[in-house]
């Protein structure tokens, strides 16, 4: 049987993924939001993870404004990065978990989910930087993965209660799949910041979202994502990615650990990581 242990959220910007190319963790301003995901080694060192699914948004790469599917799930089995925001990338492989894959497709699909599946997806800045910092010692990341992407890129966009009511369902596609598989999601977006507007990080809102996530992520949902672009700015609905994460983990998951620090480059820097109540 497969279970879902925990899922973590984690803002993501170009710049993380070139301070940890440069080995310059340490030496960068919000270094500590870098010595937070200690905690995080601790925890997803200590425990088995099959598959990371990595729920982003894509910036381009895989979609544009010619085709843009509202939800978008990775079926290959395999993936590599692409461009990843800030100079040449170094070429990365990443194994796919085809079957469990395809049993979450159809799932998703009986239960009413029409997501677009994916035969070829390439992972830019927001999926790279959260497996980095969730496993920055690439021998120890996760046998496979399965990328998941949301439209928070061009109206109409899905609902905040949209993308949790789809973490729900990934969980129960998740736990209904008959082969032994430990599975982690991982949330990649936000917080508040709105690109090209320096300043538009709304503190409150950001906290107001860690604090609530865990236990009552109905006061997140009960948000149109208009209203997130007005509260968050409008790249602050990625945080729609920590909802589908969040979703998935189903009833009286577990707070682990958090950080909260701004700005990291435009962004309201955040980390979560929850612990799902099959892990205990
Ligand atoms: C930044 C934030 C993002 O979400 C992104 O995708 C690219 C850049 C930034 O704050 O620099
Ligand atoms: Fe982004």
């Amino acid at each position: 049987m497969a279970d879902l242990v925990g899922g973590l959220g984690t803002s993501h910007v170009p710049i993380i993924g070139r301070t940890i190319a440069a080995s310059k963790q340490e030496e960068v301003p919000f270094a500590p939001f870098f010595r937070s995901f200690d905690a995080v080694h601790d925890w997803v060192g200590s425990r088995r993870i099959d598959t990371a699914i990595v729920v982003f948004n894509d910036h381009g790469l895989n979609f544009f404004l010619n085709n843009m599917p509202t939800f978008a799930l990775g079926v290959a089995p395999l993936y590599r990065n692409g461009d990843e925001g800030w100079g040449e990338p170094k070429p990365r492989e990443f194994t796919g978990d085809q079957e469990l894959s395809w049993h979450i497709a159809n799932s998703l699909v009986q239960a009413e989910f029409d997501i677009a599946t994916c035969g070829e997806m390439v992972l830019d800045h927001a999926g790279i930087t959260a497996l980095d910092l969730v496993w920055p010692d690439p021998e120890t990341m996760p046998r496979m993965i399965i990328p998941l992407v949301i439209n928070a890129i061009e109206p109409p966009l899905p609902s905040p209660r949209r993308c949790y009511n789809l973490g729900k369902a990934i969980g129960d596609a998740v736990r209904s799949f008959a082969p032994e598989r430990s599975v982690f999601v991982v949330g990649s977006g936000g917080l508040s910041h709105e690109l090209g507007q320096t300043g538009k990080i709304n503190e409150e809102f950001d906290r107001f979202c860690l604090d609530t996530i865990v236990d009552q992520p109905e006061k997140i949902t009960g948000y149109s994502s208009d209203e997130i672009v007005d509260l968050a700015g409008s790249q602050g609905v990625e945080l729609m990615t920590w909802l589908v994460m969040r979703g998935a983990l189903g009833e009286r998951p577990a707070a682990v650990t958090s950080h909260y620090q701004k700005p990291i480059s435009h962004t309201g820097g955040a980390m979560m990581l929850i612990e799902g109540a099959e892990a205990v």
